[in-house]
């Protein structure tokens, strides 16, 4: 009994010998970390995302999807390299990112217009971006049907980035480290505007977003408080018919009733049907918090501005969807439950996630 008393004992000291041994090398390695990370010579890294963000299994079945532009990290950092580059316009004053800011869900915060090159500014709000890879057409009026040809038009448009997309195609592969990264991705010794696209394509199509309080209480995560679950209640009935969730549109093109302004109108602008007439794309509602002012021209400053209008009958345009709000009344306290619900659509991982930050910083 004895003997085997004193093995264990032995046995105990030893195990406490080495987790001794564990914490003096856990603590010299963390001071080394520290000191070293204290000399100026030692660039910070970047924190790097290591994963693709996942598709909730609630959504509905992407609208792209490119068997040969297969998506992969090293793919979406060289879209994002790409989006982040101001070297890309005419002037060289302006990025994509200039226009489209991650802090603000890649909209333009507090801006009606953006500014492109020399100041200039377009007749349309930036709007946000986000799972793009859902959208069958883009823009305001779905002047752009595919995903992969989207980037040219900002790249050409004279009152955004003003440049010709071949001169991007020289300019970016006379660059080594652009030699590089498309080597890397797609094989290729050749930088072609094909691969400028994918890339873009790639960037876009990872920016997805699904992972706000809304989506945690999908995922039985989470639980909306009384006021959101009555928000949720007047959007189910009032707005989701187009704002349809989970993506909080249903892509079509509408006439949500605001009067025409500046010879805009929309959808006719494309098809030329009479029936188009003031038509645009419903825009998703996620992330909204984020994305003031509102509308194709940014003509609301805020969500009340947004409700009064639903509540408005008289500011709608004759031939404004039959699906709108009809008579439709809020007291005080429905509004503050309405704004509460779409409170829960902020994705605020999606705003931090550095797969998508500047790559410089
Ligand atoms: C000068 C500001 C500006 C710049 C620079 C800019 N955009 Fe935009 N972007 C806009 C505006 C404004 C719209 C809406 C245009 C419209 O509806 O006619 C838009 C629309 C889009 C859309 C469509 C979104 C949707 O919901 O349909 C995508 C995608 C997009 N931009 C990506 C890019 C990319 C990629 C770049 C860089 C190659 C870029 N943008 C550069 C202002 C800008
Ligand atoms: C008949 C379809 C329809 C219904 C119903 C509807 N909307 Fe809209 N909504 C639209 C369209 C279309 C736009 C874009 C209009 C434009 O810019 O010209 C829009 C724009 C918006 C915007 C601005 C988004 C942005 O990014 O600029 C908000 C916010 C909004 N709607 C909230 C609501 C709320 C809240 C309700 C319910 C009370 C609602 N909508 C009901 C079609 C609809």
């Amino acid at each position: 009994m004895t003997c085997k008393n004193k093995s264990f004992g032995a046995l105990f000291n030893s195990k406490m010998m080495h987790s001794r041994l564990f914490i003096i090398a856990v603590i010299t390695v963390v001071l080394w970390l520290a000191i070293s990370s204290c000399r100026k010579d030692v660039p910070v890294p970047i924190p790097k995302s290591t994963h693709l963000p996942q598709v909730p299994g609630y959504f509905p079945e992407q609208h792209y999807d490119n068997p040969l532009n297969p998506i992969t990290i090293e793919g979406v950092e060289l879209g994002r390299k790409l989006f982040y580059d101001k070297t890309l316009s005419k002037t060289g004053e302006i990025s994509c990112a200039s226009c489209h800011k991650q802090s603000a869900a890649f909209s333009d915060p507090g801006k009606a217009l953006s500014t492109g090159i020399k100041g200039r500014t377009g007749l349309r709000n930036s709007p946000a971006l986000f799972n793009l890879a859902w959208h069958p057409g883009f823009n305001w009026d779905g002047g752009i049907n595919h995903i992969e040809v989207q980037p040219i038009a900002p790249i050409q448009d004279s009152a955004e980035m003003g440049e010709k997309l071949l001169n991007v195609v020289l300019k970016v592969g006379a660059r080594s480290d652009y030699q590089e990264s498309f080597k890397k991705v797609f094989d290729t010794d050749t930088v072609t505007d094909k691969y400028i696209l994918y890339a873009f394509a790639q960037f876009m199509s990872a920016m997805i977003s699904a992972d706000a309080k809304y989506d945690r209480v999908q995922q039985n995560k989470a639980v909306f408080t009384e006021s959101e679950k009555r928000g949720l209640q007047l959007f189910e009935a009032q707005c989701a018919s187009c704002h349809k969730p989970p993506l909080f549109s249903d892509f079509s093109y509408r006439n949500n009733g605001i009067e025409i302004q500046n010879e805009d109108y929309g959808r006719y602008g494309i098809t030329s049907i009479e029936a188009d007439k003031g038509k645009f794309k419903v825009p998703s509602l996620r992330n909204i918090n984020l994305t003031p002012p509102y509308m194709h021209d940014g003509r609301f400053e805020n969500l009340d501005e947004v409700l009064n209008h639903y509540t408005t009958n008289e500011r709608y345009a004759p031939d404004a969807d039959t699906d709108l709000p009809q008579n439709l009344e809020l007291s005080k306290a429905q509004k503050a439950d309405l704004k509460a619900f779409l409170g829960t659509l902020t994705d605020y991982n999606f705003i931090e996630n550095p797969l998508f930050s500047d790559p410089r910083q």
